[in-house]
């Protein structure tokens, strides 16, 4: 089959003619070939393969580009990346041995394409355009990748196991390229990631929180999810979330089974979000029920705080997979501390005062907080299901009107401390906080606008109250 359609570029005649001048022969291969087949368009990452020095032919394209690009070498591993203006081109020289994707590891000796295809993660990876004058664009697949791009099968050219203890992080790919593109990873791999997944140890956490990101990222998080955690890998991974699985009952009372209730969830948002870290609340949402399971004879099972307890956890976790522990760290924190607040207010009759509170809770995240607790609700129950929803869009109006009117979101209190202690001649004090704490509260509950001179007269009021007298006065005295 010839796709030279796939090719069109003239990048690819330039580098060509220069491997054409330097006698090597050389291929497109990997994710380029695979997404233009899989018609998910023309990808800017182009993998290079060149049968002889990946480097030096990098060298030679800059220098026959217009542009001049720099080529940033990296000798050990063999390998020269070129960076245009919409294109990353990656070169690497055939190899025996598929050590180069283990970075750790420098390049040993020189192979064939076919060798180098050997070496390669998956069939639907290994297939390559030819770019050399006598067959320039024909596909060479001599795994028979298209057949299994065409039946959505994840396989390993060679046999599992080898592919997969060259490099651990391997596992993680397959089951990211399953959620990706909709695909099945074929028996004999899946049961290779469930006997080889120890090996993950060695993989750096780095490298595994990139393949977990894209998983989540994929349409439907759910596929990659249950592929984790039936092969074993979720367990060693995010251990917090294996921990909600399974169902206990007690006295006849059972509760549902929190991990599989998380996935549905994480489908749910990603159908209305592409954020990556509201996608990941979700996955964390519920990780506090796990150590707040109680069960209790009157009541049933309780999760009592599992929110706050769940936010404790989203830190140790961030930490321990190398996630940034910075503002996203503290949005995930918030969204899970807040996770049940709308669907109580939704339960119940939805009051100003409340939705103020709400406003005020969650500032600028309130509608990442809506999405996050609209996800949530997985009943099967259609009439529930109908009554919640319904429930969320009063929640959504009121937080309109109420915002609108009273502006709480990123609230800033009318009156401040440096206010009260001048109106009261007052050094820092307690009183001042509680002046301070009593104006916020009378303008959630909708006591006084959330206006200057309301505040400053019951700030007034309050001082009395609290035994303060006013400047002006005591300077009459
Ligand atoms: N590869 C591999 N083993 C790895 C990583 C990569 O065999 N652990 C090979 C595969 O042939 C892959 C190619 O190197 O197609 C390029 O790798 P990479 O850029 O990481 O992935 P892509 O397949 O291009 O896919 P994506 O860009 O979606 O990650």
């Amino acid at each position: 089959m010839n796709y030279k359609n796939a090719i069109e570029n003239p990048v690819f005649e330039t580098i060509a003619a220069v491997a054409g001048e330097m006698g090597v022969e050389s291929y497109v291969i990997g994710g380029f070939v695979r997404d233009f087949l899989l018609e998910r368009g023309t990808p800017k990452d182009i993998d290079i393969v060149a049968v002889g020095s990946g480097i030096a032919l990098a060298k030679g394209v800059a220098k026959a580009l217009k542009e001049q690009p720099k080529v940033s070498v990296f000798k050990n591993f063999g390998t020269a990346m070129i960076k245009t203006d919409d294109l990353e081109l990656e070169f690497v020289g055939a190899r025996k041995e598929s050590y180069h994707f283990d970075s750790r590891k420098p390049v040993v000796e020189d192979g064939s394409l076919e060798d180098d295809q050997n070496r390669r993660d998956f069939t639907i990876n290994a297939l390559a355009l030819s770019l050399k004058k006598e067959n320039y664009g024909e596909l060479l697949d001599p795994f028979n990748g298209r057949e299994d791009l065409r039946h959505k099968i994840i396989r390993t050219p060679l046999d599992p196991d080898l592919t997969y203890s060259d490099d651990p992080l391997r596992m993680l790919r397959a089951i990211r390229f399953a959620s990706q593109l909709n695909f099945r990873i074929e028996k004999e791999s899946f049961e290779a990631i469930r006997r080889n997944r120890k090996r993950l140890k060695i993989i750096s956490r780095e490298r595994i929180v990139d393949e977990l990101n894209k998983i989540l990222l994929s349409d439907k998080p759910s596929i990659g999810f249950s592929l984790l955690y039936k092969t074993g890998l979720l367990e060693m991974i995010l251990p917090e979330l294996t921990n909600l699985s399974g169902i206990e009952e007690k006295e006849g009372q059972r509760h549902k089974d929190n991990f599989w209730h998380t996935l549905e969830v994480v489908d749910n948002i990603s159908e209305n979000t592409d954020d990556l870290w509201l996608r990941w609340a979700a996955l964390l949402h519920d990780i506090g029920k796990a150590p707040t399971k109680r069960f209790d004879k009157e009541i049933g099972w309780t999760f009592h705080g599992h929110e706050f307890v769940g936010s404790k956890m989203v830190s140790r976790l961030f930490r321990r997979l190398r996630l940034p522990l910075n503002e996203k760290m503290k949005f995930v924190q918030k969204m899970v501390l807040l996770s049940s607040r709308p669907i109580v207010l939704a339960q119940d009759l939805v009051t100003d005062s409340a939705v103020r509170r709400l406003i005020f809770d969650a500032g600028d995240h309130i509608e990442d907080l809506m999405t996050l607790c609209e996800a949530d609700i997985t009943t099967k129950n259609p009439r529930r299901y109908k009554k919640y929803h319904n429930n969320f869009r009063i929640v959504r109006d009121k937080i309109r009107e109420v915002e609108e009117r009273d502006h709480v979101r990123n609230f800033q209190p009318p009156v401040d401390g440096q206010e009260i202690m001048d109106f009261f001649d007052l050094r820092p004090s307690k009183e001042i906080g509680i002046i301070k704490d009593a104006i916020k509260e009378a303008i959630l509950e909708g006591e006084i606008p959330n206006e200057y001179e309301a505040a400053r007269a019951f700030m007034i009021e309050k001082g009395k109250k609290l035994g303060l007298t006013p400047k002006e006065n005591q300077d009459k005295k």
